[in-house]
């Protein structure tokens, strides 16, 4: 299948690390779709892109984080699109610093993980049946380092929030061990910014996009979880398709 006749979704796609994965996706030729729950959000990246790249780019307002609500996104752009073959999840935020524990509230906790687990699992639930027998198919989903400690003093709940994602994310790799599509993680172990943003720690959200892009157009591999801890690594990424 030529990459013209590809078609993917990008959950989170008006977001920032979305947005360098949305851009790089159309500059490959593929067709792209991306649902946020905000219009003003979409309008923005719109803007952001080349007007050379615009036409392929399909924009919709929803919410994923229901299952009824992905179901219709879901509807929505097989109605427009006619089929999806790829997809990659980058739901979330970009940034939580409320407060050591005993500081937050029950909703607070429920709104992180509503966020970074929830709407990826629901998400997942409404879209991975398009791709998951599709040999020529993938989904991959973004995490980051979050997950695993945190990354200041009072980000517990982030640390909370993003370790559901990863655990989901094995969760997927251990039930769903040999389905035809590429089923990837991409574990970005840095801060992502937009270019006027950068300081230490932090990498382009271009080079991030230009990587996964990559891992989904080459489809090089399966059930792996690709780290990138430097730019280093991004660009073996995107050269390669693997890591
Ligand atoms: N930024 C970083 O430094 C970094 C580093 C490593 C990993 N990551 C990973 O990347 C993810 C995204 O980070 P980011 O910086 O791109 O955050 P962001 O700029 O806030 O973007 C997140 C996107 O998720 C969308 N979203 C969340 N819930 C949704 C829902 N229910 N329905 C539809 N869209 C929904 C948001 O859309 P609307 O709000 O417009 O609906 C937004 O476009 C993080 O959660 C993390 O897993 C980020």
């Amino acid at each position: 299948m030529s990459v013209s006749e590809r078609v993917a979704v990008v959950l989170g796609g008006a977001g920032t690390v979305g947005s360098g994965i949305v851009k790089s996706l159309l500059e490959k030729g593929f067709q792209v779709a991306v649902i946020s729950r905000d219009g003003s959000r979409l309008e923005k990246l719109k803007h952001f892109l080349p007007a050379s790249l615009q036409g392929r780019l399909h924009t919709l307002v929803g919410d994923v984080g229901s299952e009824e609500g992905a179901e219709a996104a879901r509807e929505a752009v097989l109605k427009t699109l006619g089929k999806v073959t790829d997809v990659v999840s980058c739901l979330g935020f970009s940034w939580w610093q409320e407060g050591p524990p005993h500081t937050q509230s029950r909703e607070e906790l429920q709104r992180v993980l509503d966020t970074l687990l929830l709407s990826t699992f629901t998400s997942w639930k409404a879209f991975f049946p398009l791709v998951r027998d599709d040999p020529s198919g993938s989904y991959t989903l973004i995490t980051g380092g979050a997950g695993e400690r945190l990354l200041l003093p009072g980000t517990g709940f982030l640390t909370l929030g993003a370790a559901g994602a990863l655990a989901f994310c094995r969760v997927l790799r251990e039930e769903y061990p040999e389905i035809p599509c590429k089923l990837n993680e991409v574990k970005i172990n840095m801060g992502v910014t937009t270019p006027e943003h950068l300081g230490p720690g932090y990498v382009n959200h271009l080079e991030v996009g230009e990587a996964v892009a990559s891992l989904v157009e080459k489809r090089r591999v399966s059930h792996a979880v690709l780290t990138a801890s430097s730019p280093a690594d991004l660009k073996t990424l995107t050269v390669e398709g693997k890591l």
